[in-house]
């Protein structure tokens, strides 16, 4: 089947005007012209090639790859085989992931219901389970079912701050994980700033300093560019779980 092309086009704005969580494009379709934000996942996701379209082909993201490189990396110099592995891909949208995974499960999770629709008429092989519930409001059921994966990797990628994953729902996810398991996750730069004071980037520097996390490999990057062509830099962080995250570290 020929990927549907979609008429993507950007605002004209000021260099920086828009943080990433108010980013928005038009589309044109039908002869009119739709106004999306990035985080209106369920329509962008309801349209087949359009999440591709625009985060990978347009604004050059390379984050899945990314993580997957350093990732296998990290576990080789660790003689570790991720074929050997459970993990969790949280906030899995519609698989981009996931299908990079060869692991002896993935389980996917994402709030949005057409990110599971999408992975499945997308990607049905990239997952063992796609669970759709949002993991800062886990009941008691589907974290029981989760743990019977007995995931030892988390995955995390380009979806943490920002409107999208919230600390408790991270913490959650990283506790679900053994101890000695594994976690890739990627942030923007400015979350390590000392100037930034919001609940995640507190999560995340004192996970550095912490004896939860041990720390293999944190590196700079290009995540991708922003809408008006600027490279937005990210840390990819991949590192191994010595424990779980207390209540005390979790301020959403
Ligand atoms: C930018 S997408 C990233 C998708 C995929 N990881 C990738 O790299 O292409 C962020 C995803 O996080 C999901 N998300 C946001 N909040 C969530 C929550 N509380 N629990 C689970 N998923 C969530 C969104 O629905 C969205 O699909």
């Amino acid at each position: 089947m020929t990927p549907q092309i979609h008429n993507i086009s950007f605002p004209v704005t000021e260099p920086g005007a828009l943080d990433q969580d108010q980013a928005y494009f038009y589309l044109r379709e039908n002869g009119e012209q739709v106004r999306l934000r990035f985080h209106d996942y369920a329509e962008i996701y309801r349209r087949p090639g359009l999440y591709e379209q625009l985060f990978y082909q347009r604004l050059r993201c390379i984050s899945p790859r990314k993580a997957h490189d350093v990732l296998e990396k990290v576990l080789k110099d660790n003689h570790v085989e991720l074929s050997s592995l459970r993990v969790l891909d949280l906030g899995a949208g519609n698989g981009m992931v996931g299908e990079l995974l060869d692991a002896a499960r993935v389980i996917g999770v994402d709030i949005v219901e057409e990110a599971r629709a999408a992975c499945e008429r997308d990607r049905p092989h990239a997952y063992d389970a796609y669970y759709v519930t949002d993991m800062s409001r886990l009941d008691a059921a589907t974290a029981a079912e989760m743990k019977r994966w007995q995931i030892d990797c988390l995955t995390c990628i380009a979806a943490l701050g920002f409107g999208d994953i919230p600390v408790p729902a991270f913490a959650q996810a990283f506790n679900l994980v053994q101890d000695g398991g594994w976690t890739v996750f990627n942030l923007k730069e400015t979350f390590l700033h000392e100037s930034d004071r919001s609940g995640f980037s507190r999560l995340v520097k004192g996970l550095l300093v912490s004896d939860i996390l041990e720390v293999h490999h944190l590196e700079r990057y290009r995540h991708r560019l922003s809408i008006d062509g600027r490279p937005l830099f990210y840390y990819v962080l991949v590192g191994r779980k010595r424990g779980d995250i207390p209540p005390g570290m979790v301020r959403a």
